[in-house]
């Protein structure tokens, strides 16, 4: 019987998330299924235990569940405990339903990827939701420099930051404390989806820095617009996307699918 795994959001009718898993199932020879499924907003923790009983035995996890499914499950990764969220749920034999996230690690690989060195470098996050939390553990096991949360709501950042202090140089504060120059500037805020940019002070970028928007679409950002004028290597994210979902099929099948060839095709059809 072919096993099932899905997408859980709320709208998810675009999400790439299908498609990415087909390709990485074909490529891999793994025989599963893979869909998108719209969750009741107030209902999560039921949409996942509908979809255990019909032979589902993993998902990812996306807009607005991510805390809800962090706190459905019996065992979570350690990376998860820090980001208080989940998007990977994967149901073990016991029946027990483990959480991960693999945001984090999919951003690094796909910073990597780029030959973004992170290691000493002057690091800039933009904004303190959900989304930055996710990613804040592995930019700060590379040993960079300094990493400075910015965010509008300038108390977040600052709790954010204190959350991850034990783990290297970290500081947060709002807009108006941020003084460059930075190696590495990360938009990490949902401003983009709305084409906002966040008031950010000329000056930014380092020579040779890099501005990587973890939001993407066929069009660059207003960010990355913002900073290729100014000089900086731009990257988006769509990388990251990819990235992710091979560490979640990777935890799913024992696999690691190769992302190239599966992000440039996703690249073309945007
Ligand atoms: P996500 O899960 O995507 O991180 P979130 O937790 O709602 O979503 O966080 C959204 C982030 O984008 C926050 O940092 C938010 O700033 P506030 O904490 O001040 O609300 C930021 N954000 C959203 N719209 C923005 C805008 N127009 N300009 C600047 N920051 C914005």
């Amino acid at each position: 019987m072919t096993d099932r795994y899905c997408v859980f959001g709320n709208p998810i009718s675009h999400s790439k998330s299908p498609a990415i898993h087909t390709a990485f199932a074909e490529q891999t020879g793994e025989d599963i299924e893979y869909t998108a499924i719209a969750a009741p907003l107030d209902d999560f923790a039921g949409a996942w235990r509908r979809f255990t009983a019909e032979r589902g035995r993993g998902a990812n996890v996306t807009v607005p569940f991510k805390e809800e499914a962090f706190r459905l499950c019996d065992t979570l990764s350690q990376r998860a405990q820090r980001a208080r969220a989940v998007n990977t749920l994967l149901l073990g034999k016991n029946g027990l339903t483990y959480g991960d996230t693999t945001d984090g690690i999919g951003l690094a690989r796909d910073l990597g990827r780029h030959g973004v060195a992170l290691a000493g470098a002057r690091i800039l996050v933009l904004g303190a939701g959900g989304a930055v939390r996710g990613v804040l553990e592995p930019l700060l096991a590379a040993g960079p420099a300094s990493l400075l949360v910015a965010n509008r709501t300038a108390e977040k950042a600052e709790a954010l930051a204190a959350d991850f202090r034990d783990l290297g140089t970290i500081s947060g504060g709002g807009f108006d404390a941020v003084a460059g120059p930075f190696d590495l500037v990360i938009n990490g805020t949902s401003a983009s989806l709305a084409g906002d940019l966040p008031p950010l002070p000329d000056g930014l970028f380092a020579a040779g820095a890099t501005a990587y928007d973890m939001m993407y679409g066929a069009e660059p950002t207003v960010f990355l617009r913002w900073a290729a004028k100014r000089g900086a290597h731009t990257f988006d994210g769509l990388g990251m996307l990819v990235e992710q979902a091979a560490e979640s099929f990777f935890q799913w099948r024992g696999k690691r699918p190769e992302t190239d060839s599966v992000r440039e095709a996703l690249r073309a059809g945007l």
